[in-house]
């Protein structure tokens, strides 16, 4: 079995699923799109309560689904290397999540339910809620204010097999579950074939990385590691599922949240903005963000620079004092690249560098809504916001509330981030890029929390044995 240490050393290129050694019964029996985002172009969500009465059905239609059409890491990339080799597509993907409703239905012993609090306690709690500043429960989408069972995931780069597949999946899941909610997400694309977000960033860029392809590809892309180790070790995402099967049974905690983008509204106020500090609209956007439009990041250039692939390897270190890229920016509150340990209560830079990276979590969102980045829609649009995670207090909680609202974070008065922080406040913007003096700006909120809930990732021996 593998020790604790396996998991908290990665080998210095990372996990090589085609040469697994030790890794192998991990990477057999994991789900898909943990270690690496499944990337197919069309997605579905199914959010299912089963009923009441029926589980020997719901249990017999999980071990069916888990059969036929779950993917284990390693399969994911045996397809992978297909696709590169031979341009075969990997076809249909799916994962299965449950919630810690979904466990007790399933009447699972409460000493086998994944011991998480947050899971445990589900994102309607009213102490996560307020923690998280989200609206109160019953203005979130209907389908969301139920309890949730369980999460189907189903994706293709074919849309039409997808919905064929879906329509399939939807009629056998109605004998034994009520589909309380469905998502159809997509990747948003800019006219450069670029992936964005609706507000029109690139987006998906730096991300913790696990694997040994995505790690030289980093090497070669970018710069390698040595401004920003963008490697991680599995202890940040995965956790043992104590109902699995192997000795190397794993999963993953998912947080699931559907935030609305009103973009027309976001740009009117990134224009205000700029017309405050009297600079272009771009880099108004990049104070935001922390990168602009393109991916580049704002403390090292006040344009950007149009490279194929945004770098990753830098840290804050040329801007201690965020004249450049604020403090308040998303990108610099979600990751502050080494900030914690340059403030005067840290226990020192390394220590708390290292404490900082364990708050990284696995970005796996998709877009819905209008699917043409040239409309500015104001409700109807945004982010499926997916995140994988070993620990959800330490990572996305802490990220939302210790880092994203919290306007003394990483400094006192930075203001809560722009684009996610919950509540909205002021913030400090550099009247001159590099250049020490401020305005107040209150840049408003525009991104709104839907509905979501919290999910583990069982392994697939669970699922294939759970009659
Ligand atoms: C990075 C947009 C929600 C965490 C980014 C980037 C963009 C972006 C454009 C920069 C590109 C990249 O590195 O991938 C958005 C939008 C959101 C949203 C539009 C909501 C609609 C969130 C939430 C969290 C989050 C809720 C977690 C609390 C992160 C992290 C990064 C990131 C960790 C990478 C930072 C880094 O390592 O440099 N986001 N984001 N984002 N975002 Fe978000």
């Amino acid at each position: 079995a593998l020790t604790e240490e396996d998991l908290k050393k990665l080998p210095e290129d990372g996990l090589d699923p085609e040469n697994p050694g030790k890794y192998q019964t991990l990477l057999e029996d994991l789900q898909g799109n943990i270690l690496k985002g499944h990337g197919r172009d069309y997605n579905v969500h199914l959010f299912l309560q089963f009923k009441p009465d029926q589980i020997d059905a719901a249990k017999q239609w999980i071990e069916s689904f888990a059969k036929n059409y779950l993917k284990s890491a390693k399969q994911q990339s045996d397809e992978a290397v297909r696709y590169r080799q031979e341009k075969v597509s990997g076809g249909l993907f799916a994962n299965f999540f449950l919630s810690c409703k979904g466990y007790e239905y399933l009447e699972i012993e409460p000493f086998q339910i994944p011991t998480d609090q947050p899971f445990r306690q589900g994102m309607k709690n009213n102490n996560i809620r307020t923690s998280l500043g989200d609206p109160e429960v019953n203005t979130w989408e209907t389908g969301f204010q139920n309890q949730i069972h369980a999460l189907v995931l189903m994706a293709d780069d074919d849309i039409i097999s997808l919905l064929q597949a879906v329509n399939k999946m939807m009629q056998q899941l109605r004998l034994v579950a009520d589909i309380l909610h469905r998502e159809d997400g997509f990747i948003l694309r800019n006219q450069a074939g670029q992936i964005i977000e609706h507000f029109g960033f690139v987006d998906g860029v730096s991300q913790p990385l696990f694997l040994k392809r995505d790690i030289i590809s980093a090497r070669t892309k970018d710069t390698g590691f040595d401004q920003w180790d963008s490697r991680a070790s599995l202890d940040i995402l995965l956790a043992k599922d104590p109902n699995g099967r192997t000795e190397d049974s794993y999963g993953s905690y998912l947080v699931y949240r559907k935030l609305e983008q009103n973009v027309k509204a976001f740009r009117q106020d990134q224009e205000q903005l700029a017309k405050t500090l009297n600079i272009q609209d771009d880099l108004a956007g990049a104070l935001i963000v922390g990168r602009f439009y393109d991916g580049t990041p704002v403390n090292l250039s006040d344009t950007p620079t149009a490279a194929t692939t945004p770098i990753n390897n830098f840290n804050f270190d040329n801007d201690s004092a965020g004249t450049k890229c604020p403090f308040h920016a998303h990108i610099r509150k979600t990751n502050p690249r080494g900030d914690t340990g340059k403030v005067e209560t840290s226990p020192g830079f390394d220590e708390a560098l290292e404490v900082e990276r364990q708050h990284r979590i696995a970005r796996r969102a998709v877009s819905y809504g209008t699917n043409n980045p040239t409309q500015e829609p104001e409700t109807d649009s945004g982010l499926l916001f997916l995140c994988f995670q070993a620990d959800i207090e330490n990572q996305f909680n802490f990220m939302q509330t210790r880092w994203a609202n919290a306007k003394n974070f990483v400094q006192v008065n930075v203001g809560p981030d722009p684009l996610i922080g919950q509540p909205e406040g002021t913030q400090k913007w550099p009247e001159n890029w590099g250049q020490a003096e401020t305005v107040d700006y209150k840049f408003k909120l525009w991104v709104n929390m839907k509905g979501g809930e919290y999910f583990f990732t069982p392994s697939i021996s669970f699922l294939t044995t759970i009659t």
